[in-house]
């Protein structure tokens, strides 16, 4: 078995092949990391046959959908997950076949109603069920602390103690542990009553997610996060530094377009000198009266150069070929003490 983990903040995926037949499977990926997990496959000799979520996760977005269309291989989850885009449903007790490996699902809701555990060989994947030293969650959507307990008790905890166990985070930079470790020292496993166990998970009280949300509506629906969006953005603009639009603005340069996409009232308050105002908003609406040269070049700018990046693209989509945007924006701007105008330009 060849095993790479790759830790993205605390979050875990794993990338697990078969030596003999090379075909690997790619467990609970995220999508800042598309081009490492891409990179570790080649370098390993392996080829993705299966996409992975353990579970629906509410913290972090999923690569599993953009990886299949790339890829043109399976998402694969437990059968009564919501997300629309699962090629591959599977049941408890049920397995796929990579190479000579088998991986067997085991199902084990509690931190959510679609948790399962991913047993190969002597390993354990166990999502966000089983953590080192604790365990997953039990009050974000479809989180049950009876489910958990009879998921870990009657099932998990079940396994061999040898088995290693690599779950779905790991805050410590720890990377396995066994099911006899943790069920020797896991402070939260040493409550093995079932309601001891129930009451101390209602009260853990923690502080929810960041972009809960945006995590949820993404990875059940298989749309795209902001970040996705403005980096997909990001791949289609060229950039211009902010001390080489300076020098330009200094140097009179009468080729270049300033477009600053901001409101008016922040455009009046403060803008590159020169620069012309079309809010971001009227972008599509106005651009044929404001813009009507498509060939000229043309530089968007915005407050923090997000949504420039994503005017440049959306002009370049309708077929400005000269559209770069703005590294950084007028925070930066201002920051670095450049030319500025105020009010309306003559
Ligand atoms: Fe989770």
């Amino acid at each position: 078995m060849i095993l790479e983990q790759i830790a993205t903040g605390g979050c875990q995926s794993y990338l697990v092949g078969c030596s003999d037949s090379s075909s690997a499977a790619l467990i609970d990926p995220e999508i800042s990391q598309i081009d490492h997990y891409l990179a570790l496959a080649a370098r390993d000799g392996l080829r993705i046959r299966y996409l992975i979520d353990t579970h629906t996760h509410a913290d972090h977005f999923s690569a599993t959908r953009q990886l299949a269309r790339q890829l043109a291989v399976p998402v694969l989850m437990y059968r009564t997950s919501a997300a629309p885009f699962v090629d591959m449903r599977i049941g408890d007790g049920e397995m796929v076949m990579l190479g000579r490996l088998r991986l067997q699902v085991m199902h084990t809701p509690g931190h959510t109603s679609d948790s399962m555990c991913l047993q190969i060989e002597d390993s354990v994947f166990t999502g966000d069920t089983l953590l080192i030293g604790g365990t997953g969650r039990t009050d974000l959507p479809s989180g049950d602390p009876e489910a958990l307990y009879d998921s870990l008790f009657q099932r998990l905890l079940k396994l061999e103690p040898k088995v290693r166990v690599f779950p779905a985070h790991d805050y410590k930079g720890r990377q396995s542990s066994t099911i006899g470790e943790e069920i020797a020292s896991n402070p939260r496993l040493q409550k093995r009553d079932r309601a001891a166990f129930v009451d101390m998970m209602r009260e853990l009280n923690l502080s929810m997610p960041r972009h809960v949300t945006e995590a949820l509506r993404t990875n059940m629906s298989g749309g795209k996060s902001v970040a996705q969006l403005l980096a997909e953005a990001a791949a289609r603009v060229p950039f211009m530094s902010l001390p080489e639009l300076k020098a330009r603005v200094e140097a009179a340069d009468e080729d270049l377009i300033v477009l600053d996409v901001r409101e008016r009232e922040a455009y009046e308050s403060g803008h590159v000198p020169g620069a012309r105002l079309l809010p971001r908003g009227q972008l599509e609406l106005r651009v044929n009266q404001e813009l009507p040269d498509p060939t000229r070049r043309i530089l968007t700018c915005c407050e923090l150069g997000q949504v420039s990046t994503l005017a440049a693209a959306t002009l370049r989509e309708m077929g400005f070929p000269h559209v770069v945007a703005l590294d950084g924006g007028m925070k930066a701007w201002r920051v670095a003490a450049y030319p500025l105008n105020s009010g309306a330009e003559p």
